[in-house]
């Protein structure tokens, strides 16, 4: 039938899941992805990195008791010409299970899943993403070089830049190159997800859904070089660093890092009258007066 062959537009995953122990107390009564990066809650970073990439439709997983507070805070996504849907994971049994949480909702599309605690500011961010959406198959993940890679997934490169290993975790890391939270994934994702096993830990790990790519020969990895950032906020001092980074950046170049409403506006999904709506609940703040600058062509270029 003629609607099978049409290609299905991207659509996005973010996952604020986890119980957030390793930010004890700060997350015994508020969930992780809610917590402040300077002047914004952390959930808000990562979606606008999906935004970036252009998509539009977004399923919000998260635990059962955290859902009421996100949904407070971010509504059915129509302020800001988005679409939520909302999906709690019961238990945190790993972050590849989103796929098999989601598989209706996503219905073969192809899909972004990002990370809740994850903030990614890049040149040409936007158009690196949406250079991965366009890739017809196979997956693409992000790597970055990091200090302390025993803490993530790690990649390692022959000589011609292939992948030729992805570990989580690794206590001798083989290489410095993490692996960040944001993976495209083409319409195979949900199959794959159900041939994993638990790890030692009981998680589905991401990273065993990626082996399965590369096993395939299907694994992309985009190396975000010098002038990248690439924080997560999983440890008193990540989310510390992450705040003093937004704060630096907006106050040096007076522009906003992590502002959704300004990413709606800049890829059109929203108009500068509900732009200007929306800054008006914020005008006691920098962030409203600049938004409210944002809509009224006042500042920062149309990107
Ligand atoms: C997860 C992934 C890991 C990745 C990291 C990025 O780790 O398992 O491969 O490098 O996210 O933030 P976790 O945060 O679950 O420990």
């Amino acid at each position: 039938m003629m609607e099978n062959k049409q290609l299905k537009s991207t659509k996005g995953i973010l996952l604020a899941g986890g119980s957030g122990t390793r930010l004890y107390p700060l997350t015994l009564v508020s969930s992780k992805q809610l917590l402040p990066i300077y002047d914004k809650p952390m959930i808000y970073y990562p979606l606008t990195t999906l935004m970036l990439a252009g998509i539009r439709d977004i399923m919000i997983i998260s635990t059962p008791q955290d859902i009421p507070q996100i949904k407070r805070l971010l509504g059915d996504g129509s302020d800001l010409g988005l679409r939520f849907e909302y999906c709690v994971q019961p238990k945190p049994d790993g972050i590849a299970q989103a796929f098999i949480l989601a598989e209706e909702w996503l219905d073969q599309s192809p899909c972004v899943l990002v990370l809740g605690d994850n903030l990614i500011f890049a040149p040409h961010l936007s158009q690196l993403l949406q250079k991965a959406s366009q890739r017809k198959s196979g997956a693409t993940i992000f790597s970055y070089q990091v200090s302390d890679p025993e803490r993530y997934g790690v990649v390692t490169f022959d000589e011609n830049n292939k992948v030729t290993q992805i570990i989580e975790k690794p206590t001798n890391p083989p290489s410095n190159w993490a692996v960040t939270g944001l993976y495209f994934y083409d319409s195979k994702v949900t199959e794959y997800a159900k041939c994993i096993k638990p790890s030692d830990r009981g998680e589905y790990e991401i990273t065993d859904l990626n082996q399965i790519y590369l096993e395939n020969d299907d694994l992309h990895v985009e190396r975000l070089g010098r002038g990248c950032a690439w924080l997560d906020a999983g440890v008193p001092a990540s989310l510390m660093q992450a705040s003093n980074f937004v704060q630096m950046i907006q106050a040096r170049q007076g522009i906003l890092v992590g502002s959704p409403a300004e990413v709606a506006y800049h890829r059109g999904f929203i108009d500068a009258e509900q732009l200007r709506k929306i800054a008006k609940k914020l005008l006691k703040t920098d962030l409203g007066r600049m938004l409210m600058d944002v809509a009224n062509e006042g500042l920062g270029e149309k990107k």
